[in-house]
């Protein structure tokens, strides 16, 4: 079954035909085990790969910081760019003769924007560093996006310096929580994501993820919703995605807001016009209230949304709840409130 959904996911991303990976428990395990082969990788070459650095976009996931601290790495973060995008020239300031690994998101979980992949791509080969792109929201929605006519940049394996992709089978991929891919472009570089023991009486060992007995349950949900979907009904749940999408960007300007760049996906994040001092958390807040769950970004400050397919057609009442949370907030007393959640 691993084989099998690996070999579908390397046919949606691109992959050469030698390419191959593993199902992790999730997005987090996905990055840690790309992170691992490429220090482990980088240590067969002889390099001293312990205190060695990635460089990464701020809007890069946590999980690399995450990765980092188990796997005795430094993490470097640089700014993004007035489109908050990933920065290539600003990622290749940051780096050293130390640095292993370069990251672009494609989407980031922030703003929902694919990074230039391709350009990071060049300054991976030019460096002679491992890239990865972390598609663990868009592994299974972009190949479907793109096919209903999104423009995005190259992001997948069709970019030359990409060496290694993490794809969540639980998030687009509409299979039940614990099920994410980790896809290398060849089985030399795959073969450090393993560990590898033996100095114990019952002989040799060796594992390609986190767990040593694997958890069959995810997998076989994530077998079974890969078939039972198919290109058609992936297709069909993304048409509504992007139909949610397009729904909200087309109402947004009547409430004086805007998104935060040119998110084309599922997710996205918005919040007022610079020189706007709506306290759009409060705003937040009186949707919370009736009963709309949704995260906040910082920096700029902003409501962040994380579409699904059911969501086109409650589209219309969400709009109509923000116009009246946000006619309120204009008018009301917003002190005391402050983000709930704090980044950076
Ligand atoms: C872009 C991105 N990468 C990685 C992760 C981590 O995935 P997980 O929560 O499955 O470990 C997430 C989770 O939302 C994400 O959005």
């Amino acid at each position: 079954m691993e084989t099998e959904v690996i070999a579908i996911a390397m046919d949606l991303l691109h992959g050469p035909v030698e390419g191959t990976g593993n199902i992790t428990s999730g997005g987090t395990e996905s990055i840690l085990l790309a992170v691992k082969a490429c220090r482990d990788e980088a240590a067969a070459r002889g390099i001293d790969a312990i205190g060695a650095n990635l460089v990464l976009p701020r809007t890069a996931h946590l999980a690399f910081d995450k990765a980092a601290h188990y796997l005795g790495l430094e993490i470097r973060r640089v700014d993004v760019d007035g489109d908050y995008l990933a920065d290539p020239a600003a990622v290749a300031d940051a780096m050293d003769e130390r640095t292993l690994l370069i990251m672009g998101s494609a989407p980031c979980f922030p703003y929902g924007l694919v990074d230039p992949i391709p350009a990071l791509g060049e300054l991976a080969l030019e460096r002679n560093v491992w890239l990865h792109v972390d598609a663990c929201v868009g592994g299974y929605l972009n190949p479907f996006a793109e096919r209903e006519g999104v423009e995005l940049p190259a992001w997948d394996f069709r970019v030359e310096g990409v060496r290694s992709i993490s794809a969540d089978l639980h998030k687009y991929g509409y299979a039940a929580k614990g099920a994410s891919t980790v896809l290398h472009r060849s089985p030399e570089q795959h073969v450090h994501q393993s560990f590898s023991a033996d100095d114990w009486p019952a002989g040799a060992m060796t594992t390609p993820t986190v767990a040593g007995t694997r958890p069959g349950g995810p997998l076989a949900s994530a077998w079974a919703v890969l078939h039972y979907l198919g290109v058609d009904g992936y297709r069909e749940r993304t048409r509504r995605i992007l139909s949610a999408r397009r729904q909200i960007f087309d109402g947004l300007p009547a409430f004086g807001l805007r998104v935060y760049g040119d998110p084309r996906l599922a997710l996205l994040a918005f919040g007022p016009e610079e020189g706007d001092d709506l306290n759009i958390y409060a705003v937040w807040k009186s949707m919370h209230d009736r009963g709309w769950f949704s995260g906040v970004v910082a920096n700029p400050s902003g409501i962040h949304m994380m579409l699904s397919p059911s969501h086109e057609e409650v589209a219309g009442d969400y709009l109509r709840d923000l116009g009246e949370a946000v006619a309120a907030a204009r008018q009301g007393d917003a002190s005391g409130l402050h983000p709930p959640v704090r980044y950076g």
